[in-house]
């Protein structure tokens, strides 16, 4: 589980989350929404401290920092490692095919042996659709492929939550398909995934929980049903500038 209490993180004088409370469960998809500049992104980057909070007290797991109190870098470290990240940019390694990119961080960082590596490397492009593309190299995939790559490489990690911040935003529809299925697929396995995304059909389908951020405050927690005929004026707004 992961956890906020009273969560603040600022930039300069902007306050872009304004005192999170919030527990985020195991084995369930969690889906993210809110407008631009709501603090999306700025959430899912306090979970592997990509960002580091102001103040307020953040868990994963038996892990816990508190940042109103001094605390060392060198707690980070179980944050990061027990997180994936997956990105709208893949942000894939240019020299190194599919299959080195998706062994470089359990053979350098956690220490699996090359051949043990290579062997959860190929489950996981299988998982991906993409086996076949273990020898190519990231200029020679489509930005879906290559983003199912950026997946397999995040699960390779063997992470305790899947962050996953706008999958798709940067991907033709037909190729974002591609990607929703493996995340659907991810889903259905009872992974736990933390998902920003503007697709409101598929956080419809694949949410076991909608939060809705609005203005750096968690403004809506509760099921897609709920969340989609909610009367509430701040989120119908939403919904139809959404255009759904
Ligand atoms: N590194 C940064 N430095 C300064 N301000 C930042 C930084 N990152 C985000 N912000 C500001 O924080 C606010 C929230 O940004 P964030 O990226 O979390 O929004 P978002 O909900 O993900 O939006 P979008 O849907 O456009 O991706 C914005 O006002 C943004 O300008
Ligand atoms: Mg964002």
């Amino acid at each position: 589980m992961i956890k906020f209490t009273n969560l603040i993180k600022k930039f300069g004088e902007n306050v872009v989350l304004k005192g999170i409370n919030l527990e985020i469960y195991d084995n369930q998809t969690t889906v993210i929404l809110g407008s631009s500049g709501s603090g999306k992104s700025t959430l899912l980057r306090c979970i592997n401290l990509l960002e580091i909070p102001n103040s307020g007290e953040l868990c994963l797991g038996d892990f816990s920092i508190n940042f109103s109190a001094p605390h060392k870098p060198s707690q980070y470290q179980p944050f990061r490692s027990h997180t994936g990240m997956v990105f709208q940019s893949f942000n894939l390694f240019p020299h190194l095919t599919v299959l080195e990119n998706v062994i470089e961080g359990p053979t350098q960082v956690l220490k699996i042996p090359r051949d043990k590596a290579v062997k959860t490397a190929y489950e996981l492009l299988d998982k991906v659709g993409l086996k076949d593309k273990a020898e190519a190299y990231p200029n020679r995939l489509s930005g879906g492929q290559s983003q199912r790559v950026a997946i397999a490489r995040a699960l390779a990690m063997q992470p305790a939550f899947l962050l996953l911040d706008e999958p798709t935003s940067a991907l033709d529809p037909e190729l974002e398909a591609q990607v929703l299925k493996t995340i659907g697929e991810l889903s259905k396995e009872g992974r736990s995934l933390i998902i920003v995304t503007h697709n409101m059909n598929f956080a419809r389908k694949i949410a076991d929980r909608i939060l809705f951020l609005d203005h750096g405050l968690v403004a809506f927690d509760g099921v897609a049903d709920e969340f989609f005929n909610s009367t509430d004026e701040r989120i119908a707004k939403f919904i139809t500038a959404m255009d759904f």
